[in-house]
């Protein structure tokens, strides 16, 4: 009885210890927002791509960012909340540099913009959506366009 109630214990704790390792696999994305530190050590492991792009632009309707920022990402959509027009980096009130959108995503802003830790299952597919708002701003502002390969 004491033996199996121990057995128990140990396949549980064993169960935990794996959880915490995928989570750690799939990059980290554990239930807490970024440290100051954590955001300054961020780099984007997805190249500006036209397939990012696309992958980007899929997720962006996904996961519904349309609803507030509109198709077009020009936030004209009538919400009650002020969201941000991601077309115009001039306007971001969080940061512009990958990392700080990355962060602007991953764990919100201000008290509408929702978080997507819990939801978006990928730091890649996050990163995608960065690729995506890019590719909204004026071109003289987004970053040199990478081939993809064949
Ligand atoms: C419920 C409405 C809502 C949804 C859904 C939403 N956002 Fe937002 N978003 C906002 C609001 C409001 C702000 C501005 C927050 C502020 O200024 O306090 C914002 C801000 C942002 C910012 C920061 C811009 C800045 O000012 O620096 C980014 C980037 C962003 N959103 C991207 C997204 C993406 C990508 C999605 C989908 C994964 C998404 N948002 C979904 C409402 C929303």
């Amino acid at each position: 009885m004491g033996k199996h109630f121990a057995a128990t214990i140990m396949t549980v704790t064993g169960l935990i210890a794996l959880a915490g390792a995928g989570a750690a696999a799939r990059g980290g994305q554990d239930d807490k927002p970024l440290t100051p530190e954590q955001v300054k050590a961020l780099k984007s492991p997805i190249p500006y791509s036209k397939k990012s792009i696309t992958k980007g632009r899929g997720l962006y309707v996904r996961y519904s960012c349309t609803g507030c920022h509109g198709a077009d990402g020009k936030a004209t959509v009538d919400v009650v909340a002020d969201a941000t027009d991601l077309t115009a980096p001039k306007l971001y009130r969080f940061g512009t540099s990958g990392a700080e959108i990355f962060r602007s995503i991953r764990d919100g802003q201000g008290a509408s913009m929702p978080n997507y830790r819990s939801q978006i299952p990928t730091e890649d597919e996050m990163w995608h959506l960065v690729n995506f708002i890019y590719s909204l701003w004026p071109e003289a502002q987004r970053p040199a366009l990478v081939e993809d390969k064949p």
